[in-house]
């Protein structure tokens, strides 16, 4: 489904050139779900973005085949409509901090992608709502909630619009273990049940271990553990 291939990325900081990237190819078939551990500044973050066309690699490629538009894209080459057209389908994205936004209700902000994208599927936003736990949040404000639930709005948003693919950043970074270990379950069962494909970063070793596949970057390279 995605081919990453040979990506490179690097940074000029103060006139000199760092690698952050090097080489790192990677294969996420439909429904996988795929870890990504590594220490802070290795470049995972900026891995994440590459795969949401929110950036662009030096060289390598990213390419998507994608069966229902039955044709093979390279997101790297992705103009700015049709990565925006890109995230809009193709993608949901959870961060560390839930990036909810307070001035709307919980049931606003999970419906957000989806009014964006045009695809509302009220029966299905219902059951994800139910999986995570939050149905009876729905009226209430963000802030209104403790971090684990943010985060599991959060996570039913990244998934309202139905993408192959959910990338999400630390996304228990800012939890206490036990919430921790409790919304990353959630976040992997769902993903499963969706057959979603997911790629998480992550400290936690734990946590890394609820996917199937775990890998780790380090200085630029990515292996598989
Ligand atoms: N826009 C940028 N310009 C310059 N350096 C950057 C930029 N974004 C990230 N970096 C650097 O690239 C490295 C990797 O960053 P990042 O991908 O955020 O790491 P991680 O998510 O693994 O902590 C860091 O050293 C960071 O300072
Ligand atoms: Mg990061």
């Amino acid at each position: 489904m995605f081919h990453i291939k040979k990506l490179t990325k690097s940074y000029t900081d103060a006139g000199e050139k760092r690698t952050i990237l090097n080489n790192v190819s990677l294969i996420i078939a439909a429904g996988d779900s795929i870890s990504i551990q590594g220490a802070s500044g290795s470049g995972k973050s900026t891995l994440l973005h590459l795969l949401a066309a929110l950036d662009k690699p030096d060289a390598g490629s990213i390419e998507l085949s994608n069966a229902k538009l039955n044709s093979d894209s390279d997101i790297t080459q992705f103009s700015e409509k049709q990565a925006d057209n890109y995230r809009r389908f193709q993608v949901g994205l959870i961060f560390q901090k839930f990036n909810l936004i307070d001035c709307i209700s919980v049931m606003e902000n999970v419906m957000l992608p989806a009014k964006i994208s045009g695809k509302i599927h009220a029966e299905y936003i219902q059951e994800l709502l139910h999986s995570l736990g939050i149905e009876q949040h729905v009226n209430k404000l963000p802030n209104q909630l403790s971090g684990g639930e943010q985060q599991r709005v959060a996570i039913a948003r990244g998934l309202a619009h139905k993408p192959p693919l959910l990338l999400a950043d630390e996304p228990t970074g800012n939890l206490d273990s036990k919430n921790s270990d409790l919304v990353s379950q959630l976040l992997v069962d769902t993903c499963k049940q969706l057959n979603t494909a997911l790629v998480m970063v992550t400290h936690s070793e734990k946590v890394a271990l609820l996917t199937q596949q775990q890998w780790y970057l380090d200085d630029g390279r990515l292996t598989q553990i």
